[in-house]
C-alpha cells in the first residue's frame, strides 16, 4: 500500500518549477475551491490560492482585508481538489512583514494546516531576509514583484510599475534580491515588456507573468477573469469563456420554468411505487 508521502510525490514540486527556467512555459492559475481545483488540475503546473480570493469570492474592495484563516480554509479546499499540480498559498497582508520569525510562524501554519507545497509573498523592500529565513527552514517561497496589490493604500490604486527609471531599478532589484534569497519562482505583475524581459534575463528562477507580457517564463491569471465571471476584465486578460453570461441565461431559464410551473417535470419527480391509498 502506498504511503501518503508516496502519493503526494506525484505532485509537481518547487525544484521542478525552478528547472523550467527558459524552457517549457510554466502554466499557473488561481484556485480557491475544491471543485475548481479539480477542474484546473490536469491543465496546470501550479495552482495559486491567491489572496485575490478576497475580491473574487468575498466581495472585498482589495486584498488588504484577507486573513490567514481565510487563506488556510481556501488552501485546504484546493488541496482536496488538486492531485498533481503544485499548490501555493498566498500569505495575506500583515502575516509576514514584521519579522522573519512572524513569517515563519504563519507560513509553517499554512503548510501544516493545508498540506500545500509552498507560500507566496509580495517581495517589497527588505523581504529578501525573510525569504532566506523561510527557505533555510524548509518553506519554499514564491516571490511577487512589480504591482503589489497589498500595497494599494501606499500606491493609491492598482497601478502598473516600472514607468520611471527609479521604479524600474527598484522592481528589478526586488526581483533579483528575491531570487538570490532562494525563491523558487517570482510572479511579475503589471510591468511593461521591456522590464519583464530584463527581470527574466537577470534572475535564475522562472518569472511568472500576470500583465507582464510573453517575455516571462510562465503565465498566471485569475481564473475567474479568464472565464468571464465579471463584467470588467483587465486589458491583459484574454477571456476564454463567458460564464457570467452562461449562468445568467441558465438561471433565467430555470426561474421562468418555475414561474410557469414547467419545473419540476415528471422526469425530476420521485413517484411512489405503491398506488396512493393502495
Ligand atoms: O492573489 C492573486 O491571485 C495573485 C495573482 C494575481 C498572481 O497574487
Amino acid at each position: 500500500m502506498s504511503s501518503q508521502r508516496e502519493q503526494s510525490i506525484r505532485r509537481v514540486s518547487a525544484p521542478e518549477i525552478t528547472t523550467r527556467k527558459g524552457g517549457e512555459p510554466v502554466v499557473c492559475l488561481t484556485a480557491y475551491t475544491a471543485p475548481m481545483a479539480e477542474m484546473l488540475d490536469a491543465h496546470c503546473d501550479l495552482l495559486l490560492v491567491g489572496d485575490s480570493v478576497g475580491m473574487v469570492l468575498h466581495g472585498l474592495p482589495d486584498t488588504v482585508g484577507v486573513t490567514l484563516d481565510m487563506m488556510i480554509l481556501h488552501g485546504q479546499a484546493v488541496m482536496r481538489g488538486a492531485r498533481r499540480a503544485m499548490v501555493v498559498v498566498d500569505m495575506p497582508f500583515g502575516s509576514y512583514e514584521s519579522s522573519p520569525e512572524q513569517a515563519f510562524a504563519n507560513a509553517s501554519r499554512v503548510l501544516k494546516e493545508t498540506g500545500c507545497q509552498a507560500i507566496k509573498l509580495e517581495s517589497g523592500p527588505m523581504i529578501a531576509e525573510t525569504v532566506a529565513f523561510l527557505v533555510r527552514r524548509g518553506i519554499p517561497v514564491m516571490g511577487h514583484v512589480g504591482l503589489r496589490p497589498q500595497a494599494v493604500n501606499v500606491d493609491g490604486a492598482f497601478k502598473a510599475k516600472g514607468k520611471t527609471e527609479d521604479e524600474r531599478l527598484r522592481v528589478l532589484a526586488e526581483a533579483e534580491a528575491t531570487a538570490d534569497a532562494g525563491a523558487f519562482a517570482v510572479v511579475v505583475e503589471g510591468v511593461a515588456e521591456g522590464l519583464a524581459r530584463e527581470i527574466t534575463e537577470a534572475i535564475h528562477v522562472p518569472t511568472i507573468g500576470i500583465g507582464a507580457s510573453a517575455a516571462c517564463d510562465g503565465q498566471i491569471l485569475v481564473t475567474d477573469d479568464m472565464l468571464g465571471m465579471f463584467d470588467w476584465t483587465p486589458r491583459f486578460v484574454r477571456r476564454y469563456a463567458d460564464l457570467k453570461g452562461e449562468i445568467g441565461s441558465a438561471v433565467g431559464a430555470w426561474a421562468a420554468d418555475v414561474r410557469a410551473r414547467r419545473f419540476p417535470g415528471e422526469a425530476e419527480t420521485y413517484w411512489s411505487k405503491r398506488p396512493v391509498g393502495g
